[in-house]
């Protein structure tokens, strides 16, 4: 009997899939991820310089649910020998981690490179060869120099250019040794949050999605630019892969009725930040640029607030990837918003723009954190999502996990499970639905100081005791079961 059809005999069955869809294909590849603001610490050592990250932690502490900083975080920066050692202990082919911009140029130009900040990121990437693990760079995850954000940061069109020179510095001092770059971690993150709310830095709001959508066309650019001065100066002599890492939930219709309302979030959420460079013809989604086009006219505004790409610019950033990097988490129900509907818009419950509201199936089952439910299957329909949009692209998995609180410890059964369930789906998805999925990252190695939610939000494989000056490290069960999984090569149903 083919696996197909014992999938479907052993899901009626209420039993185990078969060996065969639950083994990795042949050079898959496992890691574990973190960033640098989340774990470093050493916030004020030797010549850094401040990011937006220290700054907001400090003025606006308030807004942390635990009142926390990042100052010392797991003190990384001190401590990064036994993160290679718990990588080891995992058994990971690679470890993602992130480059902190003030840290290695702290003046935000390229003007000075820090000598302590190139020292700290040469140990960290020479001591994972050394041990065998393949360093994946991302080169920014949100912890943008201060001294550019007061010049507009990522609404300030120059920003592609500081990008394009902080990241040729990167790889020209890196480059050597390391073979997977993410240019950027969730542009979503940046631009619809980090501009449209004051939850995350620099919390600055510019109304109407006006600092939403300067970033997000800013953003673009920047990247492409990242891409072709590798692909062109780097990639000859030294043969790595570089692409961009999007957040992407998976977004079914609350009904029927709602299909529309769920291709629109498709489109908005995801289709923003990833047409313009994987699809064939580049630019921004069709309906997207249609409807706020209408708006903004509309509103009184001379022109639509999302800005245009000119030609060459839709050329310079189409096709510039080597993979589609993709962290998921969880899933959202979509529907339209009823008339009067009274609903505060916010990048995660309502979209005013584009008139839909993002809901939970009251029967998925909630991490503490509130906002990641689990829905498995959810990462499958995702999976298939982008292969039907963007055929068989290698799709590199750069982030997945589950929160817990203080409450579950080192017992986390919760974790596993998720790990197992959603693991199961994407392995689903690379033998029932052949999509070219070429590694899978867990979130995190470690607890971390997880953005608003502090130290409360916990969602590493090693605990880490915050209240302890050496940021203790202890393996939970989910080491063990990630250790098992990588090592058999096959998740044991
Ligand atoms: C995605 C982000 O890249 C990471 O920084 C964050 O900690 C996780 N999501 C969990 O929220």
């Amino acid at each position: 009997m083919c696996c197909m059809k014992l999938v479907a005999v052993s899901v009626l069955l209420g039993v185990g899939l078969c060996s065969d869809v639950l083994t990795f294909p042949p050079g898959f590849m496992f890691g574990a991820a973190t960033s640098s603001y989340q774990v470093e610490g050493g916030w004020n050592a030797s010549d850094k310089s401040m990011s937006i990250w220290d700054t907001f932690v400090h003025e606006h502490n308030e807004i942390i649910a635990d009142g926390s900083t990042g100052d010392i975080a797991c003190d990384s920066y001190h401590l990064w020998k036994r993160d290679i050692e718990m990588l080891k202990e995992l058994g990971v082919d690679f470890y993602r981690f992130s480059i902190s911009w003030t840290r290695l140029v702290p003046t935000g130009h390229i003007n000075r490179i820090s000598e302590d900040g190139k020292r700290y990121y040469n140990n960290l990437i020479d001591g994972l060869l050394m041990k065998g693990i393949e360093p994946a760079v991302t080169i920014y995850h949100w912890d943008l120099p201060q001294h550019l954000q007061d010049l507009g940061g990522w609404t300030n069109p120059y920003i592609s250019d500081w990008f394009a020179d902080y990241a040729r510095v990167v790889f020209s001092l890196f480059g050597d040794r390391v073979k997977i770059w993410i240019t950027i971690n969730e542009p979503i993150v940046i631009c619809d949050i980090g501009y449209g709310t004051n939850a995350i830095a620099p919390g600055t709001v510019i109304p109407d999605k006006i600092g939403t959508y300067l970033c997000n066309k800013n953003l673009m650019i920047a990247h492409a630019k990242a891409y072709r001065i590798y692909d062109k100066e780097f990639r000859p002599k030294y043969h790595g892969m570089i692409s961009i890492v999007n957040q992407l939930f998976w977004f079914a219709p609350l009904s029927l009725e709602d299909t529309h309302a769920t291709n629109l979030a498709l489109q908005n959420v995801f289709g923003r930040y990833t047409h313009p460079i994987f699809s064939k013809e580049g630019g921004w989604p069709a309906d997207i640029e249609r409807i706020v086009a209408i708006n903004s006219e509309k509103q009184g505004y001379y022109a639509s607030r999302l800005p245009a790409f000119t030609k060459e610019e839709i050329e310079l950033v189409r096709g510039t990837f080597d993979f589609f990097g993709m962290n998921h988490y969880t899933s959202r129900l979509v529907r339209e918003r009823h008339n009067g509907e009274n609903v505060i818009p916010h990048p995660l419950l309502y979209d005013k723009e584009f008139n839909y509201v993002f809901e939970m199936h009251p029967d998925w089952k909630t991490a503490t954190n509130g906002w990641l439910a689990l829905y498995p299957e959810g990462f499958r329909y995702l999976l298939q999502y982008i292969k039907k949009q963007y055929g068989d692209v290698k799709i590199l998995i750069t982030e997945n996990g589950y929160a817990t609180d203080t409450r579950q410890g080192l017992v986390d059964d919760d974790r596993i499970e998720y790990y197992r369930t959603y693991i199961e789906q994407m392995l689903l998805a690379i033998k029932e639905d052949g999509v070219n999925v070429i590694g899978y990252t867990a979130w995190s190695l470690m607890d971390n100081f997880e953005w608003m939610d502090g130290y409360k939000s916990k969602f590493g494989l090693y605990e880490v005791d915050f209240s302890n000056p050496h940021r203790t490290r202890t393996p939970r069960k989910s080491v063990k079961f990630f250790a098992d999984l990588i090592k058999n090569r096959q998740l044991n149903g």
